[in-house]
């Protein structure tokens, strides 16, 4: 969201208030917001909060700012990234099927060069009204992006569809506008998260992942224009938007899903942590307690990488991670050559800030060609590096396949 511009059009929707805290998470992201209001967006929340919000003078109607903007509605959307109405009421919704221009908010929208995103709020009878659906399906004729309304309560005490949607699915139809579309045609396959190797009905072993390095891999790489396969362990995070995703939890299960899928995938990233071992024996009733030492047999899981190195098409980009603890870099190497992948991403376990359940990483990219080691950065932004760098290999692969 750094520097982008956003237009941030508010209609009278009593949903209105809701729409401070969207534009307070953009300003935290560093973007330019410029708030636009209807005039009965006004009568629920006050321009001024938006003002401090955004840091910047609120435009409310063409005709009561100064001379020197009178054009607002050409200046104001002329540099735009994106437009964002939100919430946009049934009759904001009839104005801009119209083409109309009688205030600021359709008229700046009637210039605007940027990519409009819609956001619905009101009751559900009006939402459902056909002439608020056929005026919705102008918009999208438009090439306007509606953000579904979402069902729940609503402010007028009914329950139904008509509730503004929820602000992360919003934001990740800017983030989608703003990334550059690198990996459009690629078919990508994920795996993330931890596997759970039963003991006994009330008994596993797993580990400290969380998901969240693999999600961000899916969320960014769905962004870029992949079609995304996410074969994910037991986590407790959201499911991105439009991935594919695939649940499992046992090792086996997940060498399984992957089996399945990886002859169509492009690109194969394992960010998962596989259980290299399973206890030889699943007791089929709890294991009571006793006084004496219990012994665990345990044999170990297929390396589902290593066997993906082995039987993967020349065509194919194939990921590994690795989670070290020590001799980070000649560990990567190691496995890079031993899995046969054209990437390995090592990130150290013992960090504070990197690795395990945490928001952040600082990952060594290790090629062929040599070993880069990224700064600490977010999941998110340390996922956007590593498909910034598979894309330098797919162009190695393409050639050397040519
Ligand atoms: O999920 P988070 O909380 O965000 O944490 C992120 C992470 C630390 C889990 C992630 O960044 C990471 O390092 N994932 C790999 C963890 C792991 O199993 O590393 P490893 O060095 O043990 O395995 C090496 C590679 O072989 C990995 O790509 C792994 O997916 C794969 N593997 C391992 C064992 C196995 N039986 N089959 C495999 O395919």
């Amino acid at each position: 969201m750094q520097g982008r511009k956003i237009l941030f059009g508010i209609t009278g929707s009593v949903a209105a208030f809701k729409v401070a805290g969207w534009v307070s998470s953009l300003v935290k992201e560093d973007a330019q917001v410029t708030v636009m209001m209807t005039e009965a967006a006004t009568h629920f929340v006050t321009p001024l909060t938006f003002g401090a919000l955004s840091g910047h003078q609120v435009y409310t109607d063409m005709f009561s700012i100064g001379a020197e903007e009178m054009m607002a509605h050409i200046t104001l959307s002329g540099d735009a990234d994106a437009i964002l109405i939100a919430p946009a009421t049934a009759q904001t919704i009839a104005r801009l099927a119209q083409g109309m221009a009688d205030n600021l908010l359709s008229a700046a929208v009637l210039a605007a060069a940027a990519p409009v995103v819609v956001c619905p709020a009101m009751n559900t009878k009006m939402l459902a009204h056909p002439a608020t659906q056929r005026n919705l399906a102008t918009l999208q004729e438009l090439g306007y992006l509606i953000v579904e309304p979402e069902s729940g309560s609503l402010a007028c005490g009914e329950v139904g569809s008509g509730r503004l949607a929820e602000w992360e699915t919003v934001r990740e139809v800017l983030q989608r506008l703003f990334a550059e579309q690198d990996l459009t045609q690629q078919q990508v396959l994920i795996t993330a998260g931890p596997t759970r190797e039963a003991l006994d009905p009330a008994r596993y072993l797993s580990n400290r992942s969380s998901g969240k390095m693999g999600y961000a891999l899916a969320r960014t790489a769905r962004r870029r224009g992949a079609q995304v396969t996410l074969i994910s362990g037991p986590t407790n995070l959201p499911v991105p938007p439009e991935v594919n995703l695939i649940l499992v939890q046992t090792a086996a299960e997940m060498a399984e899903a992957v089996r399945e899928h990886a002859p169509a995938a492009h690109i194969i990233i394992k960010a998962a942590a596989v259980a290299d071992f399973r206890p030889k024996e699943v007791a089929s009733l709890k294991i009571k307690k006793q006084d004496a030492d219990l012994q665990l047999d345990l044999v170990p899981n297929q390396d589902i990488l290593a066997t993906l190195g082995r039987e993967r098409r020349s065509d194919q980009i194939l990921i590994g991670f690795a989670a070290e603890s020590n001799n980070h870099e000649d560990e990567g190497r190691r496995k890079l050559e031993a899995k046969k992948a054209d990437m390995i991403v090592v990130n150290d376990i013992l960090g504070k800030r990197t690795g395990f359940d945490v928001d952040t990483n600082q990952v060594t990219l290790i090629t062929r060609d040599g070993a880069e080691q990224l700064a600490l950065l977010s999941k998110e932004e340390t996922a956007n590096s590593i498909w910034d760098k598979v894309m330098t290999l797919g162009k190695v692969a393409k050639n050397e396949a040519e």
